[in-house]
């Protein structure tokens, strides 16, 4: 919920300077002031805090919606997606209007569901209508073997846009380059990026696991285009924040491209409701088991500057890509947890507080896996 002020007394300067007989509220102020007052809500963030990524301008923070129709990792069930929507609706209704998605997110028969369901929620929400307008979908397109050409890809893109039933794409993202596998196949998504754009598919175009000699090559092949290249995911977070990391931020940084923080709650492992002993079902659960026990020296840096900030964990982690100049964009399953993220905004750590994390990150001997996809 928005931050709200309640007012329950007069201010002592009110009471001294009018010279009135102290007493409640009510006897100073006009009970629909009082009222107003009451119901007083300040944003999150300031319209000036939000951040420009190439013709757009979105929250300086987004939600991820990967585990939206994903059985396998997230245990996705339909019956889910009420509370999903309501988690759409408080988000929209607190200045988020940055969602990242996918074409291939959904497991089996739900692929797609979270390109669907978006669209459902963009459609059906029923606050103001500016929030709704103001969306911004980015999605990416997965370079199957078999998307060969660049109208394959083009294809992708109004097969995306028909499941969401929107005109347009905010940022129509390549989800990963075949560089490392299939170097011929790199210049079809390339053009497919391109042709989207010149098409009017897509407002802008960016690309996610592209390392900082990927991400240069393609930078300067679609300036030579005429599209520029607004975008750039890749896992950034604090169990994730190496050399290549910060190349690419700084490579990002001189080519005005926005670095998008991927994961940034390392998969949950960062909220601190995860454990050796308290591991999540499924895949994630083996992966937990192998990291946890190393992030020791990193997780209690997390808690002691939460408590000591009144904040929780994933507030703190999340802040931390944002005080790195990234947008990030935690993957959200509940209203609970997006009410909790939005709590990172609005603050900023402090620099000894962003040491004391990186400390305590590099002194970890774990550290998260990195996408097979991510190239160099
Ligand atoms: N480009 C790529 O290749 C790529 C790869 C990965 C992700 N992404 C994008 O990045 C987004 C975010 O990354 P991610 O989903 O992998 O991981 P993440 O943001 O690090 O972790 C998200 C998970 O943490 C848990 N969580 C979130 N907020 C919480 C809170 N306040 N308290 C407690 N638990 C909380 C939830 O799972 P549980 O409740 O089940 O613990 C949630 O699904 C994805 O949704 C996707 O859009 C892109």
């Amino acid at each position: 919920m928005p931050a709200s002020i309640s007012i329950s007394a007069p201010p002592t300067w009110y009471v001294k300077c009018s010279g009135a007989k102290a007493s409640t509220a009510d006897s100073f102020i006009p009970s629909s002031l009082l009222n107003s007052l009451k119901t007083l809500k300040f944003p999150r963030f300031w319209p000036w805090q939000r951040v420009k990524m190439g013709p757009l301008t979105v929250s300086p923070m987004g939600f991820g919606t990967w585990a939206w129709g994903n059985q396998l990792l997230w245990g996705y069930q339909e019956s889910m997606d009420s509370q999903l929507q309501d988690t759409f609706n408080l988000a929209l209704e607190n200045g988020i209007n940055f969602f990242d998605t996918a074409d291939s997110y959904g497991t089996g028969k739900l692929n797609g569901q979270s390109e669907r369901l978006l669209g459902k929620f963009i459609r059906e929400f029923q606050g103001r209508k500016a929030f709704q307008d103001d969306v911004v979908i980015a999605t990416k397109f997965a370079a199957y073997p078999w998307r060969l050409t660049p109208g394959q890809f083009v294809n992708a893109c109004k097969s995306s846009l028909h499941r969401m039933q929107i005109e347009q794409i905010g940022i129509g993202q390549l989800h990963w380059s075949t560089a490392n596998y299939a170097p011929l196949q790199e210049r079809a998504l390339w053009d497919g990026l391109v042709a989207m754009h010149e098409k009017g598919l897509v407002r802008a175009v960016g690309v996610s696991n592209y390392g900082p000699k990927q991400l240069l090559k393609i930078h300067d092949y679609l300036k030579a285009r005429g599209v520029p290249l607004c975008s750039a995911q890749v896992q950034f977070s604090l169990l994730s924040m190496g050399r290549d990391q910060m190349e690419i931020k700084k490579l990002c940084d001189s080519l005005g491209i926005r670095l998008i923080s991927y994961s940034p709650l390392g998969l949950g492992m960062l909220t601190g409701k995860y454990s050796p002993s308290n591991l999540p079902q499924g895949p994630r659960g083996l992966l937990f088991r192998q990291i946890l026990p190393g992030l020791e020296p990193l997780l209690s840096s997390l808690k002691e500057i939460a408590e000591k900030r009144r904040k929780t964990m994933s507030q703190v982690a999340i802040n931390w890509c944002i005080c790195k100049g990234t947008i990030p964009i935690p993957g959200v399953k509940s209203v609970k947890q997006a009410e909790e993220n939005l709590g990172a905004l609005g603050w900023q750590l402090s620099a000894d507080e962003l040491s004391q994390l990186e400390y305590g990150a590099l002194e970890s001997p774990s550290k998260m896996i990195q996408n097979i996809f991510q190239t160099s």
